[in-house]
């Protein structure tokens, strides 16, 4: 549905190519919802800069709360016009973008990114997609395009152009299909605000790798007090089937989400995250494998155990969110 009126737009779902991308662009900068490929996920994207844009997303999605949003941006040079980067932000820039890693920084004078989408907070949230696609779209409509994870509210977040047709056909103006998505699960979000450097949720880039560039550990939200990424609501991604995590073997009628190939001989849906064990292409299939055993009708989904280090850090916090009770 068009969340400005009764009637449902018509969505277009168009490969992404040279023409289809200039033209998402000029979607973009006359206040349309473009949804369209990141490294990471696919992205629900509206002009940053402008409140009523914005609001379209919110509408779209039917999100709850005015979570602050991500704003997209081609470079640093782009970046450093929105936030204010000390030498801890500017060294992960450095290393990790473009990549999937989202840095929350104090607001600069300049910062063109609406009151809506930083749900008045005075930081930001930024990031540099590497994802060609959305590098064009970037360059396109010149300007932060804000972008959360292009599902529905409460539902897995899309990694095929055809979980976004199906969570948002009729909401949207335009859909860019540039193929699966290669990480498959949200970038990593860290604040380098003036109280410290805090990892606010887990992603695309492990923590070890941010560790590493930083020469200290990162703390935890959970260690800070009050959370301060509102979007890490215990139940944000939601499947309808209950999951049941760190399953050492598999009950009668219970679907299957296994990983090293510890499951044999399930009788129900099943799949495996990574038969070799590699945290990587399991953080890949991730929403896809939920999204298809979901729609099995699956009552439950016995999770085999993940392992907690590098990415799988991400994977389980996905999991667990997706088994919170609601
Ligand atoms: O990979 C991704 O990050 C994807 C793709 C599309 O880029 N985007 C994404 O956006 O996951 P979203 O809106 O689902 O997540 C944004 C997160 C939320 O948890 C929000 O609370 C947090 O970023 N956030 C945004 N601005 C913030 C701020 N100023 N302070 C703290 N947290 C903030
Ligand atoms: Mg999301």
């Amino acid at each position: 549905m068009n969340p400005d009126s009764a009637a449902p737009l018509a969505t277009r779902l168009c490969r992404a190519d040279a023409a289809s991308i200039a033209e998402a662009g000029e979607v973009l900068r006359a206040g349309g919802l473009v949804a369209f490929p990141t490294e990471t996920v696919y992205g629900l994207g509206a002009d940053a800069t402008s409140g009523a844009a914005v609001a379209k997303i919110y509408a779209a999605k039917e999100r709850p709360q005015f979570n602050p949003l991500i704003a997209h941006v081609a470079d640093l040079a782009a970046a450093q016009r929105e936030g204010l980067f000390g030498p801890e932000a500017l060294a992960l820039a450095h290393a990790f973008w473009p990549g999937p890693l989202t840095l929350v920084v104090p607001a600069a004078p300049t910062c063109s990114v609406s009151d809506l989408a930083r749900a008045g907070l005075d930081s930001v949230a930024i990031r540099v997609p590497a994802h060609p696609v959305a590098q064009a779209l970037l360059r396109a409509a010149a300007r932060p395009v804000a972008a959360p994870s292009a599902n529905r509210s409460g539902r897995v977040s899309p990694t095929h152009a055809a979980h976004v047709m199906g969570d948002l056909e009729g909401r949207v103006n335009m859909v860019l299909d540039g193929g699966p998505t290669e990480v498959g699960v949200e970038s990593t979000i860290v604040a380098c605000l003036p109280g410290g450097v805090t990892l606010l949720r887990p992603g695309g880039i492990a923590r070890e790798r941010i560790e590493a560039v930083l020469g200290h550990k990162l703390s935890s939200p959970a260690a800070q007090g009050p959370v301060t990424a509102p979007g890490m609501l215990a139940s944000h991604y939601a499947p309808n089937a209950r999951l049941r995590l760190d399953a050492q073997s598999v009950e009668p009628g219970e679907a299957v989400l296994d990983f090293g190939g510890r499951f044999t001989d399930v009788q129900a849906a099943s799949f495996d995250l990574s038969p070799s064990g590699d945290l990587a292409e399991a953080a890949s299939q991730l929403f896809a494998f939920l999204r298809a055993l979901d729609a099995t009708g699956a009552e439950v989904i016995a999770v085999a155990p993940i392992p907690h280090e590098g990415l799988g850090e991400a994977i389980r916090d996905r999991l667990r969110r997706a088994a919170a009770p609601r």
